[in-house]
């Protein structure tokens, strides 16, 4: 079983433009995957997920579109915040949470906070998240505590710059699924997958149930993770 999921939820927009609908019904149809998916973890113990909600490129978007989903957003995490809070669930979120509405912001905190101490599992949404900036922002915490005196810059290693990265604390995705059919990153943990398996499934988001979810695990299950090694030192 991986440890860790992470997941590029991508085809909303194609869903909606299927049935002659807006893009925002779409996204609207978005959240019971995220649900469903999130059950599907608990019963496997499956630790951690990390979801992929809002990229630094989504921006770029029609207005209308970025604005209908940060209100779609906003909405499900205080939704979602008491069935968390029942289910010992902890929110997390990585991104740049600073650029974000107040709104937003106060709800998101609402629910880091309520949830804070929870333990059988870790929801991590990535908000206004993009892999570049998070390496980025990594590297200059690096070079100011160098500046200070703090560190040296040979002492850096992998570990640290680990620690510097919005996932600190957080194993390594194990397997990272994007919906949709694009076979891309676009941009999603950079880093953090450098040895995750990667599962391309052409169902968009909206439709993503149970049995794809599982179909990702099985999948998952047959591969032969070297990380690095030959088949002989694995076995
Ligand atoms: C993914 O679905 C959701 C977000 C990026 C927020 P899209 O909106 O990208 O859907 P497609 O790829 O256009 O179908
Ligand atoms: C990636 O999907 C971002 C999220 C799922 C939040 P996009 O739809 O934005 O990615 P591209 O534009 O197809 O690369
Ligand atoms: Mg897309």
């Amino acid at each position: 079983m991986p440890k860790h999921v992470a997941i590029i939820m991508d085809g909303n927009g194609r869903w909606a433009q299927k049935q002659g609908q807006e893009r925002l019904f779409g996204h609207q149809h978005g959240i019971r995957p995220i649900r469903t998916t999130m059950d599907a973890c608990r019963k496997m113990g499956i630790r951690y997920l990390t979801l992929y909600a809002f990229s630094t490129e989504n921006w770029k978007r029609p207005h209308d579109e970025v604005e209908g989903l940060w209100d779609l957003l906003t909405q499900a995490i205080s939704d979602e915040t008491e069935t968390l809070l029942k289910n010992n669930i902890r929110l997390r979120v990585i991104g740049n949470i600073a650029a974000l509405s107040p709104k937003a912001k106060r709800s998101l905190q609402e629910c880091l906070e309520a949830t804070q101490h929870n333990t059988d599992f870790v929801i991590i949404l990535a908000l206004n998240y993009g892999g570049r900036n998070e390496i980025v922002t990594a590297a200059q915490t690096l070079a100011q505590q160098a500046l200070d005196g703090k560190i040296k810059p040979q002492d850096i290693d992998e570990q640290t710059f680990a620690n510097a990265m919005m996932t600190a604390a957080i194993p390594d995705p194990d397997l990272l699924i994007r919906t949709g059919g694009e076979l891309r990153i676009s941009n999603f943990l950079l880093w953090q997958a450098a040895y995750a398996e990667l599962y391309f499934t052409p169902v968009l988001w909206p439709d993503f149930d149970e049995q794809d979810f599982k179909d990702a695990i099985t999948a998952f299950q047959q591969r032969e993770r070297r990380l690095g090694t030959i088949t002989a030192q694995y076995l």
